[in-house]
Formats: structure tokens, C-alpha cells, sequence
């Protein structure tokens, strides 16, 4: 018989993935074997939204073969960031070290973790980052990367983040950050939910960092991006960026003015 292979994180703790999915019987099981292959230590759990094409089912199969992974059925669908923010709760409350997000269709490449596992040894929160040296999208059309793209430099302009990819979804959190951010103070329905994390993340004073990661279109199934998801992104990126510089000018009027700061 074969040894174990021997945990390559252990000093991380314990780490699980979570797996948004909504209609992903094509993808789901093959991605859980991928992650487990690649990181036999990490735990995965699949945060379903009643799937329509049984991939709960799926999943429920897959825990019962496997006590690494765990099913949270979910009532409906009700975007990615209330799925998310679901599976959060869920790994705090289970005692997990650490969180990661990553999409069930095969973008989020398992083989990859470990860059992301080794770069949260001296960081908060890692970004999975393809818009850095070295990282790259592999069969998007044009148009979904004009769109990313462009929604990365709208965030940058308006928010402040120094980071290259802000919008992407494959990310390591240490539970103490996710502790950190005010997760009950998150509206963020759908995508626009990652750069509402990365943008406390930063404002926190946490350690952000980015690693290249090879993003693939998926082969099999459909996105679930639409222009309710665009424009909410769009909306909500504007009314923060807005926000954020009325504070910060009222700050710096308050700071002119006051005369425990010299006054005028
Ligand atoms: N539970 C649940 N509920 N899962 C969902 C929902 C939902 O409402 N919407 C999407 N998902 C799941 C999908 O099943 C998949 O596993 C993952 O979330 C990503 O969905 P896709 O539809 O494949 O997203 P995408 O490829 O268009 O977008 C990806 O790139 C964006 C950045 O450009 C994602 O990684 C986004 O998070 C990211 O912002
Ligand atoms: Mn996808």
C-alpha cells in the first residue's frame, strides 16, 4: 500500500473549498476530484442553490463517498454572493484556518491552489489574479474580456484598490480576515460580491495580495453571468466610489478646519 501523501499546507490548518453551484452536472464531480487529487488535505464544500438539473443530487452522492465533502443545500437561487457568504458561515462555524472560493466549471484551476495556499502564508487574503505578469485567459470571447477587464479598471479608478483583478473568483481567505470584514454588512448579490470583499479587505489595512493564475472558459454548461449581475456591479461600484470620496473630503475639509489640527 501507498503512504499518505503528506500535507503540504499543514501549518495553514485546516482548509476547505467552497464550490458555489447552481446547474453544474456536468462539471461538478470532476472538479471535486481535481481538488482532491491535487490537495488531498483540503475539505470541500458545495453550497447548491436547488439546482434545477439535480446537481444537488450529485453532490449528495459525492459526500456520502467522501467525509472530506460536505453538501449545503440551499432553497433557491439567490446569486453567488449569498451563496458565498453562506459557505463562509459555514467554515467559520466548522472551524476551518482557512476559505477558499472557487467555481465549479473548471475556470479555477485545483492544480493551481498551492500558489494561492503559498502566498496566504505571508498575506490576508490571495487573489487568484489574471491580469498580473504571468497570469492569463484561456477561450473567453472578446467581448467577456472587455468587459472584465474594463470592470477592473472602472474599480480602480473609482475605488482606489491597487489591484489588478478584483473581479475574479478564485481567492484564499484566512478565517481570521473573513472575521475581520463585516460579512453582515454585504448586500452584494452576484459578481459584483468580490470586489465588495477585496475592496474591506483593502480598506481594512489587511494584507492583499495577488498570484498569476491561468483562467479557462469553461468547456461544459452555461455562465451564469447576466446584465442584471453587470449592472448591479456597475451600480454598486459607483455608489461606493462616490461615497468614498465625499468621505474622504469631508475628512480633509474637517481636518483643515479643525483647530486641533492648526486651523485656518
Ligand atoms: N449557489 C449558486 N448560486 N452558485 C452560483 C450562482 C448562484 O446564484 N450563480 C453562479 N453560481 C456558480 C456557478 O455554478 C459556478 O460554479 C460559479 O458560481 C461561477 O459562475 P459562472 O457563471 O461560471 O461565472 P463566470 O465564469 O461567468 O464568472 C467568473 O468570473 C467572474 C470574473 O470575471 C466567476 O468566477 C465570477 O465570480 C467572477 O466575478
Ligand atoms: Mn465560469
Amino acid at each position: 500500500m501507498s503512504e499518505p501523501t503528506p500535507p503540504q499546507f499543514a501549518d495553514l490548518g485546516r482548509i476547505v473549498v467552497v464550490i458555489p453551484t447552481y446547474n453544474e452536472k456536468e462539471n461538478l464531480e470532476r472538479i471535486v476530484a481535481r481538488v482532491r487529487t491535487a490537495l488531498p488535505e483540503v475539505h470541500v464544500l458545495v453550497a447548491d442553490d436547488n439546482s434545477p438539473d439535480g446537481t444537488g443530487d450529485i453532490a449528495d452522492r459525492l459526500a456520502a463517498e467522501d467525509d472530506r465533502i460536505q453538501v449545503m443545500h440551499r432553497a433557491g437561487k439567490q446569486g453567488l454572493g449569498a451563496a458565498y457568504l453562506a459557505g463562509f458561515d459555514w467554515a467559520l462555524e466548522h472551524g476551518y484556518d482557512v476559505v477558499i472560493e472557487m467555481d465549479a466549471d473548471g475556470s479555477h484551476q485545483p492544480e493551481q491552489l498551492h500558489r494561492l495556499l503559498e502566498k496566504l502564508r505571508t498575506a490576508d487574503l490571495v487573489l487568484g489574479s489574471r491580469y498580473v505578469k504571468g497570469g492569463s485567459v484561456v477561450n473567453w470571447p472578446k467581448s467577456r474580456e472587455v468587459l472584465s477587464r474594463g470592470g477592473n479598471v472602472y474599480t480602480r479608478i473609482m475605488l482606489g484598490v491597487p489591484l489588478k483583478d478584483a473581479t475574479g473568483g478564485y481567492r484564499a481567505f484566512r478565517a481570521a480576515t473573513l472575521r475581520t470584514l463585516d460579512l453582515s454588512g454585504v448586500e452584494s448579490k452576484g459578481y459584483c460580491f468580490q470586489v465588495d470583499l477585496a475592496r474591506r479587505a483593502v480598506q481594512a489595512g489587511l494584507r492583499v495580495a495577488e498570484v498569476p493564475i491561468e483562467f479557462v472558459e469553461r468547456e461544459l454548461g452555461d455562465s451564469k453571468m447576466d446584465q442584471r449581475i453587470v449592472s448591479e456591479a456597475l451600480w454598486r461600484v459607483t455608489v461606493w466610489g462616490v461615497q468614498d470620496k465625499t468621505q474622504k473630503a469631508k475628512r480633509l475639509l474637517a481636518g483643515k478646519k479643525s483647530p486641533d489640527h492648526g486651523g485656518w
